[in-house]
């Protein structure tokens, strides 16, 4: 589940399903497009701050519900699609806080959040292309702008994770936090929501430009995805990973 609550004009959101790693249902997409929406039209709603628990943001999309998309012709309209349309439309700052691991969509909901802070024990990772995926969430476009091409190849195609002093040499991360990473995003929300929120809003416009070429990206992401949770590698993935579980 999503706890949602408010500080000060900072609306958090915490992933909260700690026995699954807080691996991501349709549910708790849901939760979280909804935020992202109501954020956009109310305004007593300043800023998001996005967490997870001790030692685990999330561990991505939930596989098993993955496998429920496999050999279906539409995953275009699922509460997962809706989250990543909200996370482009997405008016307010947004500010993550990373205490653990942060894998799939963990890694690349981070791409459009504004602030991003991490704790000394969190590892950013994206096995898609080892679950015969793709990158999602626009990282195909982001990644390569925010970490370079060479730094992006690494994280989405390669899959390997990057530690927290990694990720904020590569710029997907501001700040390595020693102690309550949740506290020091908090702070930094609650200081974002505390400064004049027209100003705010036209100057993140500003620096983050048109997109509606992000949009269309994330369009033609969502199109791959969908095909390739029917191909014989990604469900032999998934099985792999389910059947672990099991044993
Ligand atoms: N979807 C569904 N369930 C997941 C999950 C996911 N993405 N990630 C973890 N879980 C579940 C496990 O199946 C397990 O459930 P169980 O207790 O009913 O068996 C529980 O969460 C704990 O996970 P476990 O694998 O035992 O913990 P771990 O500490 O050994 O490993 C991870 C943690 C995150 C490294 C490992 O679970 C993992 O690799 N998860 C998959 C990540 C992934 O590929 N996500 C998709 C990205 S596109």
């Amino acid at each position: 589940m999503i706890r949602i609550t408010r500080q000060d004009g900072v609306q958090i959101l915490r992933l909260d399903r700690p026995d699954k790693k807080n691996a991501l249902t349709g549910a708790m997409y849901t939760d979280l497009a909804e935020a992202l929406e109501r954020g956009n039209t109310d305004p007593d709603i300043r800023c998001s701050l996005i967490c997870g628990q001790p030692e685990v943001f999330t561990a991505g999309n939930d596989i098993g519900d993955f496998l429920q998309y496999a050999g279906k012709s539409g995953m275009t309209e699922t509460p997962v699609v809706r989250f990543l349309r909200a996370l482009v439309r997405n008016e307010k700052p947004l500010v993550a806080s990373i205490d653990g691991i942060a894998i799939g969509v963990g890694t690349t909901l981070l791409m459009h959040c504004d602030m991003v802070f991490a704790s000394p024990r969190a590892l950013i990772r994206s096995p898609f292309v080892d679950l015969g995926l793709v990158p999602e969430a626009g990282s195909s476009l982001l990644g390569p702008q925010l970490l370079g091409h060479a730094r992006a190849f690494e994280l989405l195609c390669l899959g390997n994770a990057f530690s927290a002093e990694k990720a904020l040499r590569a710029g997907l991360v501001n700040e390595v936090v020693e102690g309550d990473v949740d506290a020091a995003a908090l702070a930094c929300a609650r200081e974002i929501a505390a400064k004049p929120p027209e100003a705010m809003a036209l100057s993140r416009k500003l620096l983050r430009g048109d997109t509606e070429a992000l949009f269309e990206r994330v369009e033609e992401e969502i199109r791959i995805f969908a095909s390739r949770l029917s191909a014989p590698e990604t469900i032999a993935a998934f099985q792999a990973f389910m059947s672990k579980k099991k044993a």
